[in-house]
């Protein structure tokens, strides 16, 4: 039986996780997911397990020290799935302490304690592992040409950035210092079920639904590459299982695509399934500051080395997704408004 914790369990990509591995072995597993339950984290995501025997939530922040702690008492952990972050850009620029203390001051608690129960003397117990969840942000911006490496410096440009590239590098330095079992995974942009409407496309989903206008910063020519979150979660469990220890995986989708792009591609499949929507409801707003131009991912090294391919084509990866958010408006509509409404027109009433 193998003890994951699981941090950010219910936001987007920590939820499509969870239920990424039971699907993959029941049985054999034990979950145990820990969540802050920020405005992004939502308990809805894991309706589908949440009743089963071997999941167990646990609503806490991974700052806090003695909650980490508690958990490390009563079970015996051998894996840590780091996915607890602030993750929006936009935010991390209106008011960036927040993702200071979390994403860099918890993973360093988060670090603390899972040394003090996993090292014997000078070495670490067999069979443990930090994963720590990164991004391709950390890597800052590139031009026309090039792909980020593994090698590439790190030169972040947002504070969101900025603060999981100093994650990344504590991380780094409890390998290189304790020689702490860890593991780094930098993915590209990801889309799918769950995903808060603040982020790109379950904002362009949800304001075509309700026939809002789309915000599209600056001239709409970044670029981001695009990956399933499906795809992310497999290869997620690559790292985890093949991963060598204190190695850094990027993982993208060779999906380098515009944002503009994606707004006109989704407002045309929409239209393919007969709702009535435009591209009139497209509007070019302010830039985001310090907006960084182009990413893309070189993953030729979890290609090689641990056989990571993704499965699923922009266009069936698009579907499948615009077809879950149809089928889930309630879902939706429900973290599409209150809190968030206000926030969003705050933000764009800006603009
Ligand atoms: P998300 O914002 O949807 O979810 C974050 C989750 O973390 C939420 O459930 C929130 O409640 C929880 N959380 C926040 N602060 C916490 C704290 N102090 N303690 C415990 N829980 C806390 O984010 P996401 O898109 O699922 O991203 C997950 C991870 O993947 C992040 O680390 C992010 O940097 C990374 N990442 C995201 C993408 C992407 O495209 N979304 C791409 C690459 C990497
Ligand atoms: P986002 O989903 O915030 O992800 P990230 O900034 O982490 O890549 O944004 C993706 C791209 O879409 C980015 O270039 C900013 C742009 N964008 C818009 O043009 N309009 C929007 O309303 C949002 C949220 C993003």
């Amino acid at each position: 039986m193998k003890t994951y914790l699981i941090t950010g369990g219910a936001g987007f990509i920590g939820s499509n996780f969870i239920q990424y591995i039971f699907n993959k072995s029941r049985e054999k597993i034990l979950v145990i997911n820990i969540d802050k339950l920020t405005y992004a984290g939502n308990l809805d995501n894991l309706r589908s397990v949440e009743s089963l025997e071997n999941y167990k939530f646990i609503k806490g922040d991974i700052c806090d020290a003695e909650i980490l702690q508690e958990i490390f008492e009563n079970f015996d952990i051998d894996c840590i799935v780091n996915f607890a972050a602030e993750s929006h850009v936009d935010r991390s620029i209106e008011d960036p302490s927040i993702f200071i203390k979390t994403n860099i001051l918890g993973t360093q608690t988060l670090l603390d304690i899972s040394k003090k129960y996993w090292k014997i003397n000078d070495d670490f117990r067999e069979g443990k592992k930090f994963i720590q969840i990164s991004t391709d942000e950390v890597y800052g911006s590139l031009g026309k040409e090039g792909y980020f490496t593994e090698k590439t410096s790190i030169d972040p440009h947002s504070p969101y950035s900025a603060s999981k590239a100093s994650a990344d590098l504590i991380v780094k330095s409890y390998y290189d210092t304790y020689k702490m079992p860890i593991n780094i995974t930098r993915c590209s942009n990801n889309y799918g079920p769950y995903q808060f409407p603040e982020k790109l496309i379950p904002l362009i989903i949800n304001n075509c639904l309700n026939e809002r206008y789309i915000p599209v910063y600056g001239d709409g020519k970044n670029i981001r590459d695009w990956l399933h979150v499906e795809d992310h979660c497999r290869a997620i469990d690559l790292v985890i299982n093949k991963g060598v220890i204190g190695e850094v995986y990027n993982i993208g989708g060779n999906n380098e695509k515009e944002n503009v792009q994606i707004v006109k591609y989704i407002i045309s499949v929409l239209k393919n399934k007969g709702l009535s929507v435009s591209e009139e409801l497209i509007r070019y707003v302010e830039d985001r500051k310090g907006h960084d131009r182009r990413y893309a991912i070189d993953s030729t090294k979890i290609k090689e080395n641990l056989g990571f391919k993704p499965s699923l084509s922009f266009e069936d990866g698009m579907l499948k997704t615009l077809e879950w958010y149809l089928n889930n408006k309630m879902w939706l509509d429900k973290v599409g408004s209150g809190d968030y409404m206000n926030y969003y027109e705050k933000f764009y009433n800006k603009r």
